[in-house]
């Protein structure tokens, strides 16, 4: 059967000093193993909905549930930040110690967590982002994406469910957005953690199993990449792009090119182009 990790049940939320709602009545159910893309256009209510899935915020109407717990539920509020674990768009901003493995520690410090526990714990958490090599470096020296990654072995080492990061690559030059997003890849599939991945890089999104397009506090398109990508005109409307390759899909069509809906990768539009060439094939 399957688990849910995260749900959000006619979400509402208003800031205090602001008339108009961010999140209007949004309700979605993410489950065990999810690698889901959260996308939408600046001001959209994105990391409205990343906070109130970490209890930072507390929905105006509705509920939050962390692993079936109520994030307005203040008894549970150190465990649900325990299960779904934030890593935020600047690196430089979530690191506190001097010592990358002290940084790892903190969360586990501020838990009150036994030192003989601690110690395995922060090992494997940075086994699994592939900074061993670096846990007696200062931070301060290592690049943007390694930075993210000692922030995600932070997370991991409070043993989460979920990982939620807002626009974590945002920051990044290309090869470290690649090695952040590889490794989140990697902790969905071998560890099972779930993820939220806010982004405003569709090439990202398009890796995600499923995608959520959030409009002015609203839900507006979901579905699978696939799905969500060869709506072409209407992430137009919503004042967002495509996959590179699933937009020169589209031109090709309307050019009168008989290329199938669904191109996301440069492989698989080599590969239809091909097709269409030499049919024989
Ligand atoms: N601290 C705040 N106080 C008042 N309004 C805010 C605050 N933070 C965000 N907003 C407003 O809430 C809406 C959603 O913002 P946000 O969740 O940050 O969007 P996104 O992350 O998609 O860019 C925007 O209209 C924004 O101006
Ligand atoms: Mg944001």
């Amino acid at each position: 059967m399957k688990e849910e990790r995260l749900s959000a049940r006619d979400v509402s939320y208003t800031y205090e000093e602001s008339a108009d709602p961010a999140l209007k009545k949004i309700s979605l159910s993410i489950e065990a193993g999810e690698f889901v893309a959260v996308l939408g256009h600046n001001g959209s209510g994105k990391s409205t909905l990343a906070k109130l899935m970490n209890a930072l915020y507390l929905p105006t109407e509705g509920q939050v549930l962390v692993c079936g717990m109520d994030t307005a539920d203040d008894s549970r509020l150190w465990d649900i930040r325990r299960q779904a674990g934030m890593i935020f768009q600047n690196p430089d901003n979530q690191i506190v110690a001097t010592v990358v493995e002290e940084d790892v520690a903190f969360g586990l410090e501020n838990l009150g967590v036994p030192h003989d526990v601690m110690v395995p714990r922060i090992k494997e958490a940075l086994k699994a982002v592939r900074m061993t090599d670096y846990a007696e470096s200062a931070p301060h020296m290592l690049s943007g994406g390694q930075k993210q990654r000692v922030a995600i072995a932070g997370i991991l080492a409070m043993q989460p469910s979920c990982l939620i990061a807002d626009e974590a690559t945002a920051m990044l030059d290309p090869s470290g957005r690649r090695e952040v997003l590889d490794t989140v890849c990697r902790l969905n599939r071998e560890k099972g953690i779930t993820v939220v991945w806010i982004t405003h890089f569709m090439e990202e999104a398009a890796q995600a199993d499923r995608v959520i397009v959030i409009s002015d506090g609203e839900e507006a398109l979901t579905g699978t990449p696939r799905e969500v990508f060869r709506q072409v005109d209407r992430m137009r409307e919503l004042h967002l792009d495509v996959p590179h390759m699933a937009a020169l899909a589209h031109e090709l069509r309307e050019e009168g090119m008989p290329l199938p809906e669904g191109i996301l990768t440069v492989e698989e539009m080599a590969g239809e182009v091909m097709k269409l060439l030499c049919p024989s094939n």
